[in-house]
């Protein structure tokens, strides 16, 4: 065989041969032995020496054309096998496809984010305060006289501070002082936060749980106000047909006070076991807020008044998703968050 006819004899083996390459150890070894400095193509390159004079140029023009031949196969075979990766990462299509785990959001947070949009919708902005909490917010400037029950030890935390004065805020209220503080009025606030109760668990009580506090405070602001706005939320929130009703109550920051309760959502009024037989849930409390509290900040109760309401986020998800126990909130069972 020519030293001509043996480069087209190089140029199928080497063909070959890179059809053979699987991986990278392969790929290096074809380079080897082909296009390395002591490679078939450098030694066969080496025998122009042999070649008549009248045959050198076709001889070096045919070599350099299996180099770059040989070059480009490399190069794209290399490129290949960088962009497949890991063998096992071949894609095969008739394999069932990876079932990939996905999050989603807390049936708290839902519920959550729906009351925060209700609520900018009708005007009101979000505000917010701190968990660790002083007494003076929390109690003093809400008008809560010093022998009130929710002061005691047996029902609040105390932080342990050196000069003491310092509570897991009990409610999301003393956010109302701190806006009023810093704010004059229009003011139309709701302030959703976690609030801490020495409760021992039950279905219906967590020592931690999540309140969404409410306040109206401007000119001429009325109680049928407070009753129009209350009943334009439930609406949203749990459909246009149910109704709420206020009963009587007693809270030390709003004068007068009243208890807040809507339509049972599933019997429509006519009596069944979750609202005990009577028709209504309780869902919170709300008022007139105190002449006192707004004296306290600086507000003159001559000239203003507000209304305030303070409802708890885990009841409403309880009765939207029909949940029993509220500790299930907070145990992270992913069984039970899965559903929703
Ligand atoms: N802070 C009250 C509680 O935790 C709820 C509440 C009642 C808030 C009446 C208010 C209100 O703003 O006006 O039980």
């Amino acid at each position: 065989m020519s030293l001509i006819d043996q480069i087209a004899e190089i140029r199928s083996r080497f063909e070959a041969d890179a059809e053979n390459v699987t991986d990278e150890t392969d790929l290096e070894q074809l380079r080897i032995e082909y296009l390395g400095r002591k490679g078939e193509i450098a030694r066969h390159f080496g025998k122009i020496k042999d070649v008549p004079p009248a045959h050198k140029g076709a001889f070096g023009k045919a070599m350099n054309e299996l180099k770059v031949h040989a070059q480009a196969i490399y190069d794209r075979l290399s490129a290949e096998l960088k962009s497949r990766g890991d063998d096992s990462d071949y894609l095969d299509m008739t394999l069932p496809g990876t079932r990939r785990f996905l999050g989603g959001l807390h049936p708290l947070t839902q519920v959550w984010d729906e009351i925060i949009d209700i609520f900018r919708g009708m005007g009101f902005s979000v505000e917010d305060g701190p968990e660790v909490e002083s007494v003076k917010y929390n109690f003093d400037m809400l008008n809560t006289p010093p022998h009130h029950p929710a002061r005691d030890l047996t029902d609040t935390f105390y932080l342990d501070v050196p000069h003491g004065g310092y509570v897991l805020r009990t409610e999301t209220s003393p956010v109302q002082i701190r806006v009023m503080e810093r704010q004059r009025p229009p003011i139309r606030i709701i302030a959703p936060g976690r609030v801490y109760r020495k409760d021992k668990p039950d279905a219906t009580h967590t020592p931690i749980f999540m309140q969404v506090e409410g306040l109206y405070v401007d000119k001429g602001v009325t109680f049928s106000d407070l009753k129009g706005t209350v009943l334009a939320f439930y609406r949203a929130l749990f459909g246009a047909d149910v109704s709420a009703r206020f009963r009587p109550h007693f809270f030390p920051f709003t004068e007068p006070s009243a208890e807040v309760d809507v339509t049972c959502i599933f019997c429509k009024g006519s009596g069944c076991r979750v609202c005990k037989q009577s028709g209504w849930l309780e869902m919170g409390g709300s008022g007139m807020v105190d002449p006192n509290v707004l004296e306290g900040v600086d507000i003159d109760p001559e000239i203003y008044t507000g209304w305030a309401f303070g409802l708890g986020i885990e009841r409403i998800a309880m009765l939207k998703y029909g949940i029993d126990d509220i500790r299930l909130f907070y145990e992270n069972d992913m069984r039970f968050l899965e559903q929703f």
